[in-house]
């Protein structure tokens, strides 16, 4: 069976961004072997002066980053869930990313320019909005990095899904969105 890794960033046990995952995670299930790392279990600190100059400089890497770099270097295919923050994803997940951004796991370089090294060939990236704005808005500062990493790590298309304006909506209207994104998810699960 294929193997997909699950990127799981969402925070609130409520979370709008998780109801969506379980729906697409119970999909892919059925034709992927999934593995979900938690962010926030995983707890790998971030990258400073510290980690980066005195420690993965000195080739000191957290044996559980590089394990963790491994996995996504070899799976097939990827879905990243988190929450829009201060109009992107939160920081502990940038910081996640910075520390499985390995040199000669998840990428490499030719001497003139980086390659990626990742098996995968599709990202599904997964998330809720409180405001009103769409994929792709230059005030959505979430689904460009998660593309422009794409790119660093050869991962391939970036799927979004997203419930937007879940901050705003009546509880019957959000009900309805909800229901309607995660019908969409499923839908491109059916694929992916
Ligand atoms: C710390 C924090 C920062 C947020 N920043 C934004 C923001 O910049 N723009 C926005 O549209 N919503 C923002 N929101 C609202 C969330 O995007 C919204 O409530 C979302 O549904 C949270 O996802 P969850 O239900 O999966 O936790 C923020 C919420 C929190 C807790």
């Amino acid at each position: 069976m294929k193997k997909l890794i699950v990127i799981d960033s969402c925070m609130r046990a409520e979370s709008r961004t998780r109801l969506i995952l379980n729906a697409a995670v119970a999909e892919l299930s059925k034709r992927y072997e999934v593995e979900i790392i938690d962010v926030n279990a995983v707890g790998l600190p971030p990258l400073d002066k510290t980690t980066y100059v005195d420690q993965r400089e000195n080739g000191n890497i957290p044996p559980m980053a590089m394990e963790i770099a491994r996995k996504v270097a070899a799976c097939d295919r990827l879905v990243v869930a988190a929450p829009f923050w201060d109009m992107s994803f939160p920081a502990i997940l940038k910081s996640f990313f910075e520390n499985i951004s390995l040199f000669d796991i998840t990428f490499t370089d030719d001497g003139s320019a980086c390659r990626g090294l990742c098996k995968c060939e599709k990202v599904l990236y997964i998330t809720s909005r409180g405001m009103n704005i769409p994929t792709g808005d230059p005030r959505e500062q979430a689904s460009g990095y998660i593309a422009a990493l794409s790119y660093l790590w050869g991962l391939g298309e970036v799927i979004t899904v997203a419930a937007t304006n879940v901050d705003y909506r009546s509880p019957e209207e959000l009900a309805l969105h909800l229901e309607s994104t995660i019908a969409e998810a499923v839908e491109i699960c059916r694929e992916f």
